[in-house]
């Protein structure tokens, strides 16, 4: 009996390690890829184009030499440097009560294709969430879809990590766009 009870525990000790050498080269365990949480916004940008002050949500803040602040550089808006606090709704209809703001910068920095890089954060202050998003990344504006990264999170998103994926949704022109973001959470606390 006694043999018996000191061995069960090592097999079992055995068998575990065993399987955990089997199943990861590295000895941890591989992360879920189902997310955690998966949220669903629209966001409004409305470029200053010298003539819409009252109802611009974004500006040029830096352009090429060749170019200026309240028209787009050519080609491909490259090298424009955009600052935006936009709203956020939870529809496509840029009327709709905001839930929050998209607010942080984006610059074009591809010379043969429109392609952005994106930093800025999604700041809620509502009844239905209070705390901020932080996305960064590459945003090749032709793919239908972009994703970037949700690098992390306050409040109710506390220390958040995902992915978020990006489709244009419309645009007018070089004034207005209209982004739908899908958001992905891997790690929720
Ligand atoms: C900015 O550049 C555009 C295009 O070259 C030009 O039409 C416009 O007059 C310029 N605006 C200013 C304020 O210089
Ligand atoms: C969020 O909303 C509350 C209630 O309206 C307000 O007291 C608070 O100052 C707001 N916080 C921010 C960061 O806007
Ligand atoms: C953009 O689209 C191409 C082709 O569909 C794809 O290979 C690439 O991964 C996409 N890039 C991003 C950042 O989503
Ligand atoms: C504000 O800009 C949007 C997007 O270009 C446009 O649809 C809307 O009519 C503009 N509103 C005003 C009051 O100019």
């Amino acid at each position: 009996m006694a043999i018996k009870t000191q061995l069960s525990p090592l097999l079992l000790c055995l068998l575990i390690s065993a399987a955990a050498t089997t199943t990861t080269a590295y000895g941890r365990k591989p992360h879920s890829r189902r997310p955690c949480n998966e949220l669903v916004f629209f966001f409004h940008d409305i470029l200053f184009n010298g003539h819409n002050y009252n109802n611009a949500t974004a500006a040029i803040v830096g352009s090429p030499s060749w170019g200026n602040k309240t028209t787009v550089a050519t080609p491909f808006n490259f090298g424009d440097m955009v600052v935006f606090d936009d709203p956020i709704t939870l529809d496509n209809n840029l009327h709709s009560d905001p839930v929050g703001r998209a607010q942080g910068m984006y610059f074009y920095d591809q010379k043969n294709i429109y392609g952005a890089w994106l930093g800025f954060s999604f700041l809620f202050n509502s009844t239905s969430y209070v705390g901020t998003l932080n996305f960064a990344g590459a945003d090749p504006i032709m793919n239908k879809t972009r994703d970037i990264s949700v690098v992390g999170g306050t409040g109710d998103f506390f220390m958040a990590r995902g992915v978020a994926t990006l489709m244009t949704d419309a645009f007018e022109g070089d004034v207005y766009f209209r982004l739908r973001v899908d958001i992905k959470l891997y790690e929720c606390w």
